[in-house]
């Protein structure tokens, strides 16, 4: 070795001890015939000092550090002088004092600063990414990875799991994304698929009978990026056989409690993680991925609508669209400025309009535009329902459901951080259950599923498949932390006619399921036993235990939004050989065709 310690492990416990210590000049301070070092490796930092008048060092050698050059130097450990002791360092008792100092390798002047987040630009950042990872912050998040992931391994081995993996070049299995495909050079034409998630895998490893199955798994998706994710991004999946709903509740709950516990910085809110249901989710938070953080949840009042004066509520309440609304602490002062802001943002989220009450703080009168609309009794009535005091904000949609709960549930992520009720303080868990198997409306004639086509629905729903199939309930469950996403599974469906049925009314001939899924179907004729599962988004998870705003933070080598990894600059163009061997026509040579078909050619 190079070193006998890590920088950082030095204590008073070593006062007295020769090291010698190896890594990068965090930061180097010249004093004129002495110079301090802060020496860094991945155990933290250590402070060095060269004294040219002590033990005859080689002081011309000192004087050519720059930072983030690679050092190797032998010395002392001496405690510091009094007053000069940091107690935010943990070796801030202590120094090296040199006898020794050797180069391994100078450094050009860095792109980024690594010793501290000088607010760069994120794509510098992705661009010089191992600079990047070089700082605390990105060591502190991929460390925190690493001991989640161990310890979700470890949880589930002493429950006897075994961890499988499965093929990356696989055949396309439905997440709702588009895929990403590899052409095959031995089968001119002919391409895989990567993985979307193991669904189709895990489910095949329940038919062959390993019951405790799980993986982290990488999984790959193309479609339009944003701060929660990433075209390539790792699941902990799962799956279990002989096991209901709750049974796969209760062990991932478990498993993340320990989780977060053993090594998250954000602390749990509870360890109840509380159940609602996906209607419920929707009427309260207008999104079935509640952040419930905070309350300020949505009331229905199209009862008092019905009566009033305001046409456009009053017709919307006749028509069986609801008016709803949310009451925003103390925002009573909101100018018409203010306001006309947030129509605009509700109005990014299909709202025709917002309307709004608020209880003036000065003279306690209910004003707003639509405030003469109503009699006194029909306002009391609407504080009452919404628990407003003066000073309070009511803001109100009324429009077909999903629009209303789109609307104000943005809007109501909106005002908890104006208000400052959405930091990141603690974890707040909640499961969603009982989603409706099938999304609302149609596509192209067909029923869409809400998870994916594998998820069984509820037992005794299964006549409503023939009679009323939007009312189906399933046996999804989805985990959410903070208002994010971060788990998602469901019990299966494990007897071929059934699924068959689930294809048939979601758009598969029998052909097309055949090609597809011939293989699933046929194995679930040879005793597919009751199984169901759930994979987590460790990404995001992590981000969240990392109190980190996006899931890039805690990847060591993520993509920007444009699916670009910028370090390694790709995806990039091939050369014609490569294409050849493929059989793919360049990507020129469409675009030609392209413009010649434009050109009438
Ligand atoms: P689902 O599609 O809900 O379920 O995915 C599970 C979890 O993976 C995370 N996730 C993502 N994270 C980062 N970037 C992405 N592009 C991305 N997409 C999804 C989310 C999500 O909750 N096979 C099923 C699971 C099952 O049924 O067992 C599946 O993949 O946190
Ligand atoms: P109007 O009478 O159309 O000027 O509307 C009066 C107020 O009601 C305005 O502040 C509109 O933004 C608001 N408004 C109109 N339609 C809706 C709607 N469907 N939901 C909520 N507010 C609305």
């Amino acid at each position: 070795m190079l070193k006998t310690h890590g920088c950082g492990i030095l204590r008073e416990e070593h006062i007295g001890q020769t090291v010698t210590l190896a890594g990068w000049v965090n930061r180097r301070r010249d004093m004129g015939g002495v110079i301090f070092i802060d020496l860094r490796d991945s155990t933290g930092i250590a402070q060095v000092v060269i004294d040219s008048g002590k033990n005859d060092v080689d002081f011309p050698t000192a004087e050519k550090v720059r930072n983030e050059y690679v050092l190797q130097v032998r010395g002392t450990v001496d405690p510091r002088m009094e007053g000069m002791q940091n107690p935010n360092l943990p070796t801030g008792a202590v120094e090296l004092t040199v006898t020794e100092i050797n180069i391994l390798n100078p450094s050009k002047p860095v792109p980024i600063q690594v010793d501290k987040d000088a607010g760069e630009d994120e794509s510098l950042r992705l661009k010089y990414r191992y600079l990047d990872l070089r700082r605390e912050r990105m060591q502190r998040n991929l460390r925190i990875r690493h001991a989640a992931i161990k310890y979700i391994r470890d949880f589930l081995d002493q429950r006897n799991f075994i961890e499988i993996e499965t093929p990356i070049l696989f055949k396309s299995t439905p997440e709702g994304a588009r895929d990403y495909l590899v052409p095959s050079r031995v089968h001119p034409g002919k391409f895989y698929a990567l993985p979307q998630s193991p669904q189709q895998l895990k489910q095949l490893l329940m038919v062959a009978g390993y019951e405790n199955y799980f993986q982290v798994a990488r999984c790959f998706r193309d479609e339009d990026q944003r701060a929660d994710r990433q075209p390539e991004f790792t699941q902990m999946d799962l799956e279990m056989s002989f096991v209901e709903r709750d049974d796969i509740l209760d062990l991932i709950e478990a498993m993340t409690i320990g989780m977060v516990e053993h090594t998250s910085v954000i602390p749990l809110a509870s360890k109840e993680f509380p159940r609602i249901s996906y209607r419920d989710a929707m009427e309260r938070y207008g999104s079935d991925r509640p952040d419930i953080r905070f309350d300020m949840e949505l009331v229905d009042l199209s009862d008092i609508m019905k009566d009033s004066a305001f046409k456009v509520f009053a017709s919307n309440a006749k028509a069986g669209k609801p008016t709803k609304a949310i009451c925003a602490k103390g925002c009573g002062h909101y100018s018409r400025k203010d306001m006309a802001d947030l129509e605009d943002f509700a109005k990014k989220q299909g709202a025709k309009g917002l309307a709004y009450l608020a209880i003036d703080p000065k003279t306690e009168q209910v004003k707003g535009p639509i405030a003469k609309f109503f009699t006194t009794e029909q306002l009391d009535a609407i504080m009452t329902k919404m628990g407003a005091e003066v000073g309070d904000l009511i803001m109100l949609s009324s429009d077909d459901k999903m629009v209303v709960y789109s609307v104000l549930g943005e809007l109501r992520l909106e005002m908890g951080r104006r208000l400052g009720l959405t930091t990141n303080t603690s974890l707040n868990f909640c499961w969603v259950i009982d989603f409706p198997l099938f999304e609302e409306g149609m596509e192209d004639g067909h029923y869409a599923p809400s998870h994916h086509m594998f998820t069984a629905p509820q037992r005794d729903h299964i006549p409503l498949l023939d009679s009323d199939p939007h009312a189906v309930l399933s046996e999804q469950y989805d985990l959410v932390c903070n208002g994010f996403e971060v788990s998602g599974g469901s019990i299966r469906i494990h007897e071929r006619p059934l699924q068959r049925k689930i294809m048939e009314l979601i758009g598969f001939s029998i052909e097309e399921a055949q090609d597809q899924f011939g293989h699933m179907l046929e194995a679930f004729e040879y005793g597919a036993p009751p199984h169901g599962g759930i994979a987590q988004g460790l990404d995001r998870l992590i981000a969240l235990m990392a109190g980190e705003p996006n899931i890039r933070e805690v990847m060591a080598f993520p993509k920007n939004q444009n699916a670009t990894d910028l370090m390694a600059d790709a995806p990039s163009f091939v050369v014609q050989k490569q294409l050849d061997d493929l059989n793919i026509a360049h990507a020129g040579a469409a675009i030609e065709a392209v413009e010649a078909a434009e050109n009438g050619e």
